[in-house]
């Protein structure tokens, strides 16, 4: 029984940046009885992390402290004695695998902001099939990539089915607005040592296949409508969603909602699906330029001297951007049947970084699995799931913490 376990969560990886909001978060948004700890390798910064925790709110238990090294014995007992682990230790290529093995093994229960397709693909092919047998949940990449993109894709398709029976056949997804900016030492880490260890091979598999870790048999893609003119230089306008053009984020974010669209064959069409990812822009110019950009970027990011001049510029592990209160972000997601059929336009709005968002939806993918596993269990069986997998729960979670998310059909032009 999980239930008699010592801890309900814990945070693995808390000293780091996005460790440190993740454990704010928690400490500040759960319920008193929660049984938790901090864990990382560094006793001296998690006992820091634990006094800052209940420096303006002493009337909160300070969590407890569990030192772990990334080794097998260690990693065995901590998800042997843990419900929910929430890992914040990346680069994951890198460190996390055993993590990954220790909670499937031992039918734990696993949360991580992971963007790194081709090790989350490892990660399926590995242990899969052991999480099946042991019952652990194992729901990567919970983070600004890809909560939004995938919960609202999952909204419109659901909300489509609810008012016209119908299955979607397309997702547009679009950053619609977005403010705050700068990345971590982490991410940046993250994705430079990625192409560094990946074949090339893999990371071009990661940037043009969104199928990449969607189970096979899957669905056709359904027809691309886009002129080639607006495929090479970048922006388009859609009737609903405004001026368009090229997101740096799809790729992660697409392998993702194509995922969750196999695994939910009760809302997207099985015979023919695509999704894609897009971001508005003001102008048309302003979508060349920011096409461009990101094109430019992704070939200077195969040459390994660019790489190992960014990795002497980036900032250091452990630190990240400042966000305040004003940042926030709005994705919308389209869902359509057919070409001219019905269609449904979800709204996931969120007051707060990426980062601050991150550490949110992590911790409430934590509690939402400790509330609603069963559910969960049932409908999708153990193994890897995306966000969209976790129902109507995580979205009551998300709601509780401020995020935003409505739904609307649509019918004509
Ligand atoms: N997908 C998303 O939207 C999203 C958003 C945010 C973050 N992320 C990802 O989350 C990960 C963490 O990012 P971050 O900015 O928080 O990184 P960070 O500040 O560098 O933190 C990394 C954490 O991992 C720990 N760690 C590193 N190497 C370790 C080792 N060998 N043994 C044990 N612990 C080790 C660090 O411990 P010490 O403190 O002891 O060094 C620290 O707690 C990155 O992979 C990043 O890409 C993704």
């Amino acid at each position: 029984m999980l239930s008699s376990r010592r801890y309900d969560v814990v945070l693995l990886g808390a000293t780091g940046f996005t460790g440190t909001l993740t454990a704010r978060h928690i400490h500040q948004h759960t319920p008193g009885s929660l049984r938790w700890a901090i864990a990382g390798r560094s006793s001296a910064k998690l006992q820091n992390l634990a006094a800052s925790l209940t420096a303006n709110q002493s009337e909160k238990q300070r969590p407890d402290i569990c030192i772990v090294e990334l080794n097998d014995k260690d990693l065995q007992d901590l998800a042997s004695q843990t419900r929910v682990i929430i890992n914040c230790i990346g680069p994951y290529h890198i460190y996390s695998s055993g993590v990954v093995r220790a909670c499937a093994g031992n039918g734990t229960h696993y949360v991580d902001a992971s963007g790194e397709t081709p090790w989350i693909q490892d990660m399926i092919t590995s242990f899969d099939s052991t999480a099946k047998l042991t019952g652990a949940i194992l729901v990567p990449e919970t983070g600004f990539e890809s909560t939004p993109s995938d919960v609202a894709a999952f909204v419109a398709a659901s909300a489509l089915h609810r008012a016209t029976k119908q299955k979607s056949n397309r997702i547009t997804s679009v950053l619609h607005k977005v403010k705050g900016g700068g990345m971590s030492g982490g991410s940046l880490a993250s994705g430079l040592t990625l192409v560094d260890d990946y074949p090339y091979r893999r990371v071009w598999q990661m940037l043009t296949d969104p199928w990449m870790m969607t189970p096979t048999p899957h669905a056709k893609p359904f027809p691309n409508r886009r002129s080639l003119i607006s495929r090479l230089l970048g922006p388009f306008r859609h009737s609903d969603l405004g001026i368009l053009t090229t997101s740096v984020t799809s790729p992660p974010n697409m392998a993702i909602v194509h995922r969750s669209s196999s695994l939910n064959p009760g809302v997207f069409d099985q015979v023919m699906f695509s999704a894609a990812e897009f971001i508005r822009v003001p102008t048309y110019l302003a979508g060349v330029l920011m096409h461009v950009t990101i094109m430019f970027g992704m070939c200077l990011i195969f040459l390994r001297p660019f790489r190992w001049l960014a990795g002497k510029l980036i900032p250091k592990p452990g630190e990240g951007p400042k966000e305040d209160a004003e940042d926030g972000v709005e994705w919308r997601a389209l869902a359509e049947v057919g070409n001219d059929g019905p269609r449904a336009l979800s709204i996931f709005r969120c007051k707060a970084g990426p980062y601050h968002m991150t550490a949110m939806f992590m911790a409430e993918v934590a509690m939402t699995l400790l509330q609603a596993s069963e559910t969960i269990l049932k409908t999708h069986g153990a193994g890897f799931i995306t966000p969209a997998c976790l129902g109507d729960t995580y979205l009551e979670h998300l709601r509780a913490v401020g995020v935003e998310i409505s739904s609307k059909v649509l019918f004509g032009q």
